[in-house]
């Protein structure tokens, strides 16, 4: 992908180097989703930077200021399964939470894969526990379109029977991100969608 870079951030491909800043980051994922992408110690980070450095949807989100990678975005790689829909999603190192870092970051990667490569509809799953994940998609427009019961499990009980989640999906078109005007339509049952507030597309 090409670098971007965004008032306080840059997004670029990972690289060598950026081992011990993605450690960081998945040495202890919050988000059940991404359990299987805990990395034990610094040769599996290593491991894993070279594998995303050849993944054009992997990109890693550095601080300007110091060059330190923050956490990660995926969208608009080459396994997408449906012509012309990217589904996306980030994870931050929790010591820069509550910071705007992944808004920004976010934005700036929807705004890449609408206008410079063309996705009609880039959709999330969502874990219906992750609310700061719930409010990111909320806050980039994104239209919340279902709920789908015990879709999925990252996880075992104690006695190893698999635990399911429940996953939201959000999305938002193409058109509804440059008109900056996200649809409200909303399944009947639904509460809690995006398109109550601006969300603000220009990067
Ligand atoms: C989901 C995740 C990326 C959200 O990160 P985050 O830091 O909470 O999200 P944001 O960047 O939007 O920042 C949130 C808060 O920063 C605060 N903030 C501080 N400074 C800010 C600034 N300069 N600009 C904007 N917001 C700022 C705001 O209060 C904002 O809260 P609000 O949206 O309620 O107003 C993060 O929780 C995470 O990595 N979770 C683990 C991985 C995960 O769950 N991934 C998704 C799997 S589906």
């Amino acid at each position: 992908m090409q670098i971007i870079e965004t008032e306080r951030l840059t997004l670029r491909p990972f690289r060598e180097g950026d081992a011990d800043d993605l450690l960081a980051c998945l040495r202890a994922p919050t988000a059940t989703c991404f359990l299987s992408l805990k990395l034990a110690d610094l040769t599996a980070a290593k491991t894993e930077v070279k594998k995303r450095a050849l993944d054009e949807g992997s990109v890693a989100i550095c601080l300007k200021q110091t060059g330190q990678v923050i956490g990660d975005l995926f969208g608009g790689g080459a396994a997408e399964e449906e012509e012309g829909t990217a589904s996306v999603g980030w994870n931050l190192n929790p010591q820069f939470g509550g910071r705007g870092y992944a808004f920004e970051a976010a934005r700036a990667l929807l705004d890449h894969l609408f206008r410079a490569k063309g996705f009609r509809r880039i959709y999330a799953c969502v874990e219906d526990h992750n609310m700061p994940s719930q409010r990111l998609c909320e806050k980039l427009g994104m239209r919340r379109e279902g709920l789908f019961l015990e879709f999925v499990s990252f996880t075992k009980d104690d006695a190893g029977n698999p635990i399911y989640e429940n996953t939201l999906q959000y999305a938002i078109l193409r058109r509804e991100w440059m008109s900056g005007v996200p649809a409200v339509w909303q399944p009947p049952g639904m509460t809690g969608v995006a398109g109550a507030e601006p969300s603000g597309h220009d990067v």
